[in-house]
């Protein structure tokens, strides 16, 4: 995918066009999933996810290489941490897409930039695959499986001591229900004033209109053709999501990006919703 024009960032909800609205109204003919399945679709969520893993092994997602560019405190020299390394948490890793690029731009860095990496998924078998990368290593990086809607992770990293949590992709995995569950986790590992780096399915992304009747679970989500499910987020809710619960809202906005599909020669416009959100200091 190519990138056609700037990414234009913005707090205002697309505006739907008529084909976009008969897309979406189509959406409702067969009415939602019913309710045993959409709770069979709960139930099998990380075995779901293993599966995904198996299929693909590590050749679904590309590479993240935008983060450093898009989250400029990646860079940042760390304040006095009184000589601790600071450290960053990456959630739902997937195969360390986000975290082995930012571990190889971090190699020749000043020991001041670098961090200290946690990286947790669902799936056992991504874990494998991020425990197996030649770039693994444990001095640097501490991999482990859990589900982060649960109180597993407190088993793996102290409360109050990370610096950066990152959330890409990942949020729109997991049922609305348990977004809050998230996010209270995240607060409590991090230290007063840490981060949460967030980049996620926006509303009415074209990956959203493009779902056939039949496949919706509830309001803006989706379940694919293998089982996982995908949310797609309004900009309110998610600020609303983390002011709830202790953070304040640095940044938050939509971005609109348009792609060249080479493949196809089609452009392809898509929507992310991008925020950066810090812990307050209470
Ligand atoms: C769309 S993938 C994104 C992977 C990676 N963050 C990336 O950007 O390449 C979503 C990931 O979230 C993981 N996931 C889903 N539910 C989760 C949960 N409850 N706890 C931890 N990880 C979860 C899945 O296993 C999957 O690897």
């Amino acid at each position: 995918m190519e990138p056609l024009e700037p990414d234009v960032f913005t707090t205002h909800t697309k505006e739907l066009s008529a084909a976009d609205k008969q897309k979406l109204d189509e959406q409702n003919k067969r009415g939602f999933v019913p309710e045993f399945k959409a709770n069979k679709l709960e139930i099998d969520a990380q075995r779901n996810w293993d599966i995904f893993y198996k299929r693909n092994e590590t050749r679904f997602f590309k590479d993240r290489h935008w983060t450093t560019r898009e989250f400029q405190e990646l860079l940042e020299d760390q304040e006095d941490t009184g000589g601790d390394k600071r450290t960053l948490f990456e959630v739902g890793c997937g195969v360390g897409n986000l975290v082995f690029p930012l571990m190889e731009e971090q190699t020749n860095e000043e020991d001041n930039r670098r961090f200290h990496f946690y990286a947790c998924d669902f799936s056992p078998r991504a874990v494998d695959f991020v425990r197996s990368n030649p770039l693994y290593d444990s001095s640097r990086i501490t991999a482990f499986q859990c589900d982060i809607t649960t109180q597993q992770v407190h088993e793996h990293i102290p409360s109050g001591s990370l610096d950066v949590c990152t959330l890409i992709f990942v949020l729109s995995a997991i049922h609305p229900q348990k977004f809050r569950d998230v996010v209270q986790n995240l607060c409590r590992l991090l230290k007063p004033g840490g981060l949460v780096l967030f980049r996620d399915y926006g509303l009415y992304d074209m990956a959203q209109l493009r779902f056939k009747p039949g496949n919706k679970i509830a309001e803006n989500l989706y379940v694919r053709q293998d089982g996982t499910r995908s949310y797609f987020f309004a900009q309110e809710e998610v600020s609303q999501l983390f002011q709830e619960n202790n953070f304040e809202i640095i940044t938050n906005a939509y971005v609109h990006r348009r792609t060249l599909n080479l493949k196809e020669g089609v452009d392809v416009p898509r929507i992310f919703l991008q925020g950066k959100f810090r812990k307050k200091n209470l």
